[in-house]
């Protein structure tokens, strides 16, 4: 069931990537431990995810935490995985039930043990799902950390690769390149998301905290994103042409 009331002719982005940022600044605002505000973010994910496969969209990937964010104070940590012990089944069920396919992006060796088994249990659940719709989750995500991974990847195998090969051995491999990416929070950076997946991603900066970023919000984005002409590198003339 479609329930899209954005503009008749808009162009649905097949694979939106976000970085939901915000849920600190969010919660202290209202005089709330940051820890209501990632609960709070969680629920936003949900009901962003769920908007966006109505509307048609193929791939979501949403930054959740990066391989710097683990530096944080251990106390905002535990909340963070407390949520994922608590809720990820829950919640991830109610957006694989639509046949969704759950991967992880991300070293999860950087996170605790039984945090691992339960996104592993969920993303098995969905391993056999051949929909062509996709969640993706970076947790102890780094572009970087990726980036070196693969490289070391490709020495050890013995192998010169291919920028398409090179694409294969990132956490990612086999999904296409985010057409959109959107980051919540004010900030105007990528924040070591995405870096090498990104080269022709349209970038949208929302001035809203991410759990306040709604439905009707990401409706803006991608009818922004639809008014973009993306050139890769070719000419106005060219696009026209075919
Ligand atoms: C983003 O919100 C979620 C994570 C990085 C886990 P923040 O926690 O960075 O929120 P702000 O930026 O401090 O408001
Ligand atoms: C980016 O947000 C990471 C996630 C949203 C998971 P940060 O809050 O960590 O970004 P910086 O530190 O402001 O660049
Ligand atoms: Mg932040």
């Amino acid at each position: 069931m479609r329930k899209n009331k954005i503009v008749r002719g808009t162009q649905i982005p097949k694979h939106i990537a976000m970085i939901m940022d915000g849920n600190g600044r969010w919660a202290k605002k209202r005089l709330l431990p940051r820890s209501v505000g990632h609960r709070n973010g969680m629920e936003r994910m949900i009901g962003l995810m769920e908007h966006a496969f109505d509307l048609g969209v193929d791939y979501m990937t949403v930054y959740a935490l990066s391989t710097e964010n683990l530096k944080r104070p251990q106390d905002e940590l535990n909340g963070l995985f407390n949520l994922i012990r608590n809720h990820f089944k829950e919640y991830m069920g109610r957006i694989c039930a639509r046949g969704v396919k759950l991967r992880i992006l991300g070293d999860v060796s950087l996170l605790p043990d039984d945090v691992v088994q339960i996104l592993r249990e969920s993303e098995e659940e969905t391993a056999h799902y051949d929909t062509g719709k996709g969640v993706n989750i970076a947790l102890g995500y780094g572009a970087r950390h990726e980036i070196v991974y693969a490289v070391n990847q490709a020495i050890e195998r013995g192998e010169k690769v291919t920028q398409e090969r090179f694409a294969e051995l990132l956490y990612t491999g086999g999904l296409p390149d985010p057409d959109l990416i959107i980051r919540t929070g004010k900030e105007v950076r990528l924040s070591n998301f995405l870096l090498y997946q990104c080269a022709y991603s349209e970038l949208y900066f929302s001035e809203k905290m991410f759990p306040e970023f709604s439905d009707k919000d990401l409706d803006r984005a991608i009818v922004e994103y639809s008014k973009r002409t993306r050139r890769f590198g070719k000419t106005d003339e060219q696009l026209t042409k075919n």
